[in-house]
């Protein structure tokens, strides 16, 4: 996904400080970069490379061409409409290069508007969406009374999705920013403005943030100040900031050779804060502050549906399970993306629960719009703080993972499992028999977690034994069904390799007729009260032929007859055991991936943040 960086302000730092903001977000995959900035006698500088940002600094410094800049906007850009090339790079700029813009996201009426300008004769070098937007502010400079107005209405002819900066030589000292579905932060300092896609391109420089919404478009200025104008209702808005609730340095490697295995070694802390302040062993209770305001209607709520994407939505089919067994209330899990396409019933004991990491997934904040005037509670389960459906929603709990880079989501699924067994004990008002022993075990997970990750060379062995096969199959059963799902994901993404999820029960009904010795299964057979049902479907794969690595519960013998390999979790209710299975399968899809040299933090194909539907 692309990612966007803009800096206004008093020091000469601006092309360094935009420079290192988009290498902060290579993580969000791109093929391409390119940055502007206004020159001493403020005219528009462009450099444009293909390939990683290194090479454009490596371009700038080359060309002799100052770095001392003050207004520079950059972009890396992930090809949607034209192929990677330097002309396709953005920032895109009019004939007369007198206005630059960058831009995420899509503009779906481009060729409409393309054909407008063309018959008015405005010629387009590009075959990008983008280069729409500075000629149509050109055009509109010629009847707008200032530039602001002119950006203003060329925003209302766009429709799709857009994070824009906009830069013009006539105003040197003003940066123009504006979002559609399209996330955009603000970083405030005195004397410095800095924008970004998300944080962590500016939080070296401010913790301090403003995040715009959609139809918000912001008028940035040299010496730090800035307004906000709604331009659909014509509004100015007051938008105090919000302090970011982390540091830079979580959002760098360390000593780690890749995010994914930094952020699978954040675990145990990602658990404990996930709890912190949450949980009250001695009073027996959950205190989840963001839920406090909906209390009232949370006691009358008689069916959950939670929607979301991906590793997310696995997550949300753990948290099915554990609603439905603590707290005795319906629960449907959805993909956002087709949820937003269903005409289903809803009563108003009916909350809406969307999962998301990012909290700007498009699929997930649709599904969320679709509901927004049904009177449903619409509650988020949400990592990234100040995101659009941490924004959008009634109420929610934050995650508290901290910045999570690796495209392949590790951490955000144990906080997220973790969040809804938290939301789970709240629903069941401490009455499940179960409130105190899970308690308890959330407690006790931090040093589980650190068991497991003691246990990578062990999993490095048996990445290294099975890298080779084209095909997996993952099954498991109640708890461990999601488990299955999410352990397959997580080596397709980083390994590229063929692997599906099956309730293990499904084995007689088709699938069992893939196995033989090339078609490895992963079993998650631990502890439960339905293992003796899944060691069946064991003997029925290894009758075949088929080899197993199971992942069970330590101190269990029966399964390592049936299994080729076993990998083992500490002891744990079942109903803790997913946050325990997926570390496993996470380090397993982690270690088959580097054996088959791929770059595990920034797999072919994926973004970190899918904000277009
Ligand atoms: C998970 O490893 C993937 N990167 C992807 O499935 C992700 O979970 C999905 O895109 C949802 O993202 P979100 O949690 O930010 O909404």
């Amino acid at each position: 996904m692309c990612g966007i960086v803009g800096y206004i302000g008093k020091t000469q730092k601006g092309a360094d400080i935009v420079l290192d903001g988009l290498a902060a977000l290579e993580y969000r995959g791109y093929d391409s970069a390119g940055l502007a900035f206004l020159d001493k006698s403020n005219a528009i500088v462009v450099s444009k490379q293909v390939g990683r940002v290194q090479a454009l600094r490596t371009a700038l410094t080359q060309t002799k061409t100052a770095l001392s800049t003050s207004t520079t906007i950059g972009q890396t850009r992930w090809a949607t409409h034209g192929a990677p090339s330097i002309t396709n790079a953005h920032p895109h700029y009019n004939a007369d290069r007198t206005i630059t813009v960058v831009h995420n996201g899509i503009i779906e009426n481009h060729q409409e508007l393309r054909e407008h300008l063309e018959d008015k004769g405005y010629k387009f070098v590009s075959d990008t969406d983008t280069e729409v937007i500075p000629h149509l502010i050109d055009y509109y400079t010629h009847e707008c009374k200032t530039f602001g107005q002119a950006v203003e209405k060329s925003l209302g002819k766009l429709r799709g999705a857009y994070a824009v900066l906009v830069m013009t030589s006539k105003q040197p000292d003003t940066l123009y920013a504006a979002r559609l579905s399209s996330p955009l932060v603000i970083g405030i300092k005195k004397d410095a403005i800095f924008i970004a896609s998300d944080a962590t391109a500016l939080i070296e420089h401010t913790k301090e943030v403003v995040y715009l919404n959609d139809y918000e478009l912001a008028t940035l200025k040299q010496d730090g100040t800035y307004t906000v104008k709604d331009y659909k209702r014509s509004l100015y808005i007051n938008r105090d900031t919000e302090t970011l609730d982390y540091d830079a340095q979580e959002s760098n490697l360390g000593n780690f050779p890749h995010y994914m295995l930094k952020e699978m070694h954040e675990a145990p802390d990602t658990i404990r804060m996930a709890t912190s302040g949450r949980i009250r062993l001695q009073n027996n209770t959950v205190k989840l502050g963001g839920l406090e305001s909906v209390a009232d209607q949370l006691k009358y709520i008689d069916r959950v549906v939670i929607v979301a994407c991906g590793t997310s939505y696995y997550a949300g089919l753990v948290g099915e399970y554990l609603i439905e067994e603590l707290a005795g209330i319906p629960v449907e899990v959805q993909l956002a993306s087709e949820f937003k396409y269903r005409n289903e019933p809803f009563s108003r004991g009916t909350a809406i629960v969307a999962i998301s990491q990012s909290g700007e997934t498009a699929d997930t904040i649709a599904a969320l719009k679709k509901v927004e005037n049904y009177g449903v509670l619409r509650l988020g389960v949400v990592n990234a703080v100040g995101s659009t459906i941490a924004r959008i929603t009634d109420a929610g709990v934050y995650c508290h993972a901290g910045p999570e880079q690796a495209v392949a989501s590790t951490k955000a699924f144990i906080a997220q499992v973790t969040v809804l067994t938290l939301i789970a004990l709240h629903l069941s008002q401490g009455k499940s028999p179960l409130f105190k022993p899970i308690l308890n075990e959330l407690a006790a997970l931090p040093a589980k977690t650190e068991a497991i990750l003691a246990q990578a060379e062990a999993i490095k062995k048996l990445a290294d034994k099975y890298k080779d096969y084209n095909d997996f199959l993952f099954i498991g059963r109640t708890y461990g069904y999601p488990c299955a799902h999410e352990g397959a994901l997580k080596l397709k993404e980083v390994s590229y390799i063929h692997a599906e999820a099956y309730a293990a029960g499904e084995m007689k009904h088709g699938p069992l007729a893939m196995i033989d010795e090339s078609f490895p299964t992963l079993a998650v057979a631990t502890d439960s009260p339905v293992l003796e049902k899944t060691l069946s479907n064991m003997q029925e794969i290894k009758a075949r032929k088929g080899k197993i690595i199971a992942i069970a519960s330590e101190g269990n013998t029966s399964v390592k007859k049936l299994a080729s390999d076993v990998l083992y979790i500490p002891e744990s209710p079942e109903q803790t055991q997913p946050i325990l299975i997926a570390l496993v399968e996470q380090l397993f899809a982690y270690y088959v991936a580097l054996a088959n040299g791929h770059d595990v933090d920034r797999p072919r194909n994926l973004a970190k943040s899918v904000t277009v539907e």
